[in-house]
């Protein structure tokens, strides 16, 4: 007797997917978070979108919603990661507007290039509060809603509707330490250590919660601040990476979609690095000036205000 397909293949990457969802995005207004978005909503999903800038927020909201007719996506625009207050409030309307929330992007985030003297105090705990307190922020504020969603959507294994998913956005160079971004990185483990401690507390409810951490990606404003991507240091960074070259925005919008959907329904306390290697080759180098030297050289750092 043939077996049916869901038995032995996940549905992922077909239309309808995503049908009755509702995702949550924080830093849905940047390059990355809006194309994770997208994906989602072009396979069902309704969505809600939050940044700090009124009209870049409400514009990439409507923009998103072109994806699929009858999409809708709010863009909710003043709204800031580090206040819990801002975040409930922004739950709140998600939730009377959309009816609940069954998927959670924690993407927001603040960065800077700076050596460690650079850095005031103030400057430290500003990059801190945006990345490793604005995701548990998020996560305080939208947990509720992906515990009700799991009783909604009981994972069946071969439920394409299974929800209750966390998402949250990293950074490789935590592991091995990068010039002028000891204060990101920080930020970053802080935002792992997170991921970890929701995958054990909120995994008996049936949530999974991971971290993806894009390597540098084509076309983001994060990139387009670190240089010119055909100067010569970006150029280094290329050669650096073991598939010599960036990534595209849809690479890490697959990622995201292999999460949420019944493919990642064992997935829980992950991180999905999608970086080419890159993270790996940090060592690795023939002689010619590394990508460090570039960071160290001003080549960086003059386009940085610092
Ligand atoms: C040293 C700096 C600085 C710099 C700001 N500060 N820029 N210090 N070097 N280049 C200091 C300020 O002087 C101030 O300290 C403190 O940081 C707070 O600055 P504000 O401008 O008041 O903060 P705010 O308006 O909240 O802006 C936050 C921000 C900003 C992070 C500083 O850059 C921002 O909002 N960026 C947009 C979001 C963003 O960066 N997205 C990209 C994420 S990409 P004092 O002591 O003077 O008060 C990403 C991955 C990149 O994260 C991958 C790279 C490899």
């Amino acid at each position: 007797m043939a077996l049916p397909r869901s038995e032995y293949l996940s549905s992922t990457w077909r239309d309808g997917i995503f049908d009755n969802k509702v995702v949550f995005c924080t830093g849905g207004g940047g390059t990355i978070c809006s194309a994770q978005v997208r994906a989602l909503v072009h396979l069902g999903a309704n969505a809600c979108i939050l940044g700090r800038n009124v009209e870049k927020t409400e514009k990439m909201a409507q923009s998103i919603a072109t994806a699929r007719k009858g999409a809708k996506v709010i863009g909710i625009g003043g709204a800031d990661v580090r206040s819990i207050e801002s975040l409930e409030k922004a739950v709140e309307r998600c939730v009377r507007e959309l009816g609940g929330i069954d998927y959670v992007i924690a993407g927001a985030a603040g960065n800077f290039l700076s050596p460690i003297a650079g850095l005031s105090a103030n400057a430290f705990k500003t990059v801190m509060d945006i990345d490793t307190l604005g995701s548990y922020n998020t996560l305080k504020a939208t947990i509720p809603y992906l515990i009700e969603s799991v009783k909604k959507n009981p994972n069946t294994g071969t439920n394409t509707s299974t929800g209750g998913r966390i998402l949250f956005i990293s950074a490789a160079f935590h592991y091995t330490g990068m010039p002028l971004q000891t204060h990101a990185a920080a930020a970053k483990a802080g935002v792992d250590a997170i991921m970890a401690g929701t995958a054990l507390e909120y995994g008996p409810y049936g949530i999974t919660s991971n971290v993806i951490t894009p390597g540098p990606i084509a076309g983001t404003e994060g990139m387009a601040r670190l240089g010119d991507p055909k100067s010569e240091a970006t150029g280094a960074a290329q050669r650096k990476n073991p598939l010599g070259r960036y990534g595209t925005v849809k690479e890490i919008a697959d990622g995201t979609v292999y999460l949420f959907a019944d493919t990642g329904s064992y997935v829980n306390g992950e991180v999905l690095v999608i970086d080419g290697g890159g993270w790996r080759s940090t060592g690795a180098f023939d002689g010619e000036k590394t990508y460090p030297d570039y960071l160290l050289d001003g080549t960086f750092t003059k386009k940085a205000k610092l």
